[in-house]
């Protein structure tokens, strides 16, 4: 693909089936986020979501940690095939790499991801099944800035969802998915429109610091 200079950009990066990475493609295909996805960038060789990219013309890069000897070497790979389009946005999704001080502040203020809950409850892993056994009543999913630490990044939007009786993991992860796949994609769209710009620690929008997350 081959984007006119004018168009903005986005590189997603992904360790699975990718589909969040999906949803963006379809919203950029849609015109609901005026831009393209340009590259994929997968730690995993096998990841899914790298199929659908090539199905549909996307380019795609495969780092994976293992072929470097540290993380300093790991990330440097990583930027240098982010760098390769010179994107708009970076967008994490579901990318399953911790990464360093220095690769988050060179993508500062266009690094985003998405994080399976409400953020700032239940960083880190098994959110679905953290929330099941904390008895929450409500439970989510959550855009952010990313900054160097894990899941604690400027936040800038979350959608909610009731934990019912009976759920199981897998059952509230399909919930939360299906929020996952409208939001990402209409964050994505507004910081786009430069509706939304990350500031320091702050999350402006027109102009204006948020007080509280933004619900979608
Ligand atoms: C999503 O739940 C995302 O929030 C989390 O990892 C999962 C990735 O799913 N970070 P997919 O690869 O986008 O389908």
């Amino acid at each position: 693909m081959h984007p006119v200079d004018s168009e903005k950009t986005i590189t997603v990066l992904i360790s699975g089936r990718g589909s969040n990475m999906q949803a963006i493609h379809r919203a950029c295909v849609d015109d609901r986020i005026h831009a393209q996805v340009t590259r994929v960038v997968s730690d995993n060789p096998d990841a899914g979501g790298l199929e659908y990219a090539h199905q549909h013309g996307i380019a795609t890069t495969v780092v994976e940690a293992d072929d470097h000897p540290d993380r300093q070497s790991f990330d440097n790979a990583l930027a240098a095939a982010i760098d390769e389009d010179s994107p708009t946005l970076v967008a994490l999704a579901g990318f399953m790499r911790v990464l360093s001080a220095e690769f988050t502040d060179r993508y500062q203020g266009r690094l985003l991801n998405i994080h399976p809950s409400l953020l700032p409850r239940h960083k880190g892993l098994h959110t679905h099944e953290r929330a099941l056994s904390s008895g929450d009543r409500w439970h989510g999913c959550s855009v952010h800035f990313v900054s160097a630490t894990l899941d604690g990044g400027p936040l800038i939007a979350r959608s909610v969802v009731p934990v019912i009786a009976g759920d199981s993991a897998d059952v509230l992860a399909e919930r939360v998915l299906s929020k996952e796949h409208r939001l990402y994609p209409a964050v994505i769209a507004a910081c786009l429109r430069g509706e939304i710009v990350c500031q320091g620690n702050a999350v402006l929008r027109h102009g204006v610091p948020l007080r509280y997350p933004l619900n979608y």
